[in-house]
């Protein structure tokens, strides 16, 4: 990550969570850019300026960060509903669809994200994209018995899955879930966002996939210009 990456991630992550007002149940996603909410939401609980905020984690990685940063936790058992929810994105179209699940954690994010009453997006500019799927791949997430029909299955429908593989571990990537995520490049990129979100949840095995259609309110955007980071919201 290049220092000017990490200065919009930083500006970006702050300007979310300064919306975190106090008595919120907030949703903590997951990623490098909403560490950086979450670190920011937990300085401001320490410092006395926002209290009694609750947050529901959307990853093992955010379980972990919102302990580190003093964020009490709750789980969805336990709340009728959730105030505002935090997430990164892979690619945001105009219309603020997103593709998610760089992470591999896109199915627990869709839930939360879409139970929140307003779900802000935090991205640095390079995540804007004019179409989806023409930067970055789709995540799928499929439960493992049903990985080679799945892989058949969205061929077929034409694109081309590859098993997401580990770093630093032999073998496939493991969700939180313990399933498996297939990458999927589709060569010109996904003309009907909200479409395709169906069809690939239609295919018996899939759990989820990363386009999130219709979900975002607000994208918030980092830039960097010389070394000033400034926040616009799309
Ligand atoms: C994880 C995600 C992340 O939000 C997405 O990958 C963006 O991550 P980062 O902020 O590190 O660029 O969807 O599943």
């Amino acid at each position: 990550m290049t220092d000017a990456v990490k200065l919009m991630k930083q500006e970006v992550g702050r300007a979310a969570a300064n919306q975190v007002q106090s008595g919120s149940i907030v949703g903590l996603g997951t990623g490098s850019t909403t560490a950086y909410a979450i670190q920011f939401i937990g300085e401001r609980l320490k410092s006395g300026e926002i209290k009694d905020v609750k947050g529901i984690p959307t990853s093992f990685q955010a379980i972990v960060l919102a302990r580190d940063f003093g964020i009490p936790l709750i789980s969805l058992d336990e709340v009728d509903h959730i105030d505002v929810a935090i997430d990164g994105a892979d690619e945001v179209d105009p219309q603020k669809n997103l593709i998610k699940g760089g992470g591999a954690a896109h199915t627990q994010e869709k839930i939360v994200d879409s139970l929140a009453s307003k779900f802000i997006v935090v991205v640095d500019s390079g995540k804007l994209s004019s179409k989806l799927g023409t930067q970055f791949l789709l995540p799928v997430e499929v439960i493992p018995m049903a990985v080679t029909p799945v892989m058949r299955a969205i061929k077929a429908l034409g694109g081309q899955p590859e098993l997401r593989m580990g770093v630093k571990k032999a073998g496939p990537v493991v969700s939180d879930n313990g399933n498996l995520i297939l990458d999927v490049k589709f060569d010109q990129g996904i003309d009907d966002p909200a479409g395709l979100e169906k069809t690939l949840n239609n295919i018996p095995g899939v759990l989820e996939n990363g386009i999130f259609a219709n979900v975002a309110d607000e994208v918030l955007i980092g830039e960097v210009k010389g070394d000033q980071a400034t926040v616009r919201s799309m």
